[in-house]
């Protein structure tokens, strides 16, 4: 069975790899060149808005499965880059859909906790979403023309993921908070967001099993500690053994310049556990398995 992975650089595509290469023949795609991964995976160096090139590579692998991570999933770019945001996480959502209904492919897209409004918390797959920024209203219509597509498909929420990245570099703040913590530096962490962290082994695992799971329909992946970001990175201080009053609280949408954050978007993971093998975790545990993953004892 094949599996195609878009934004195959990114952080979460990471974790994937490494869990489904158990299971699957790995096909990866991104727009630069991949770099250290494993001898047995497929990398593809290819812009996802080149619909021709992609339809070829479709041709070529004739995945069984496709998990689409790429995105701009940096919430103050896609506000100030609008037509390019459209453009990455709606329209190349929507080729990638046409190209695995026309394969008979499953697929799962990545989406996000932040397609909520903030206002209730605790979130569940029937809830409502409602968008407070640019990202969320390109995630919430990604969302539509992947389960338009076929019922066989997936939205996978993700929560605020945590975690080292497992292969390359990955966009992870935790990497960089570590760092500056070490170095006794401060860090600033918005008390105002409150979420259901999820890390990004657990999600690796998820998404893999996901992709090979009879399951259509909206899925949360979120963990089970819900908790604002400053104390959550009060948490990450005291794992490391680092002085907890380097961190600093803020409130994000008071800050000038950003984009609207939704206050508490945290999800409610009962699906999840009810769907999956892979166990949904607390903040601790997760912090605990990524900060201890080793690639070689999966
Ligand atoms: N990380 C989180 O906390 C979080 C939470 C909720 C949801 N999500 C969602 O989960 C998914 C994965 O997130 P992530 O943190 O792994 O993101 P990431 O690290 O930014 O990875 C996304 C990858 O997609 C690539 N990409 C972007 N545009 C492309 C294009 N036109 N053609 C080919 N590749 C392209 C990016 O390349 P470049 O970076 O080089 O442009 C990057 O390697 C995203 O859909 C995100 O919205 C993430």
């Amino acid at each position: 069975m094949r599996l195609l992975i878009t934004g195959l650089n990114g952080f979460v595509a990471g974790s994937i790899v490494a869990h489904a290469r158990k299971n699957w023949e790995v096909h990866g795609v991104d727009i630069f060149k991949t770099v250290g991964l494993p001898s047995d995976i497929h990398a593809y160096q290819l812009d996802l808005m080149d619909g021709d090139r992609l339809s070829l590579l479709f041709n070529q692998i004739k995945p069984d499965a496709v998990i689409h991570t790429a995105a701009i999933a940096n919430i103050d770019v896609c506000e100030n880059n609008k037509e390019l945001a459209w453009k990455v996480n709606v329209e190349i959502t929507q080729t990638i859909a046409e190209l695995c209904k026309q394969y008979g492919a499953k697929m799962i897209v990545c989406s996000t906790d932040t397609v909520f409004s903030g206002t209730k918390g605790f979130y569940n797959e029937e809830d409502e979403p409602h968008a407070v920024n640019y990202y969320a209203k390109t995630k919430i219509e990604a969302e539509r023309v992947v389960l338009d597509a076929s019922s066989i498909n997936i939205v996978a929420r993700l929560s605020l993921v945590i975690g080292l990245p497992v292969l390359g570099k990955g966009n992870s703040f935790l990497a960089d908070t570590i760092e500056k913590l070490k170095n006794g530096e401060s860090v600033i962490f918005p008390e105002n967001e409150i979420r259901t962290p999820v890390d990004v082994i657990t999600v690796g695992s998820a998404l893999s099993e996901l992709a090979g799971c009879n399951f259509g329909g909206i899925v949360h992946l979120s963990g089970n500690t819900r908790i604002n970001r400053y104390l959550m990175a009060v948490r990450i201080a005291e794992m490391l053994g680092v002085n907890p009053g380097l961190v600093q609280s803020t409130d994000s949408n008071a800050m000038e310049g950003r984009a609207p954050r939704p206050n508490d978007a945290s999800m409610k993971n009962d699906l999840a556990k009810k769907l999956l093998g892979t166990p949904m975790r607390s903040l601790n545990e997760g912090l605990d398995l990524t900060l201890n993953f080793k690639m070689e004892e999966l």
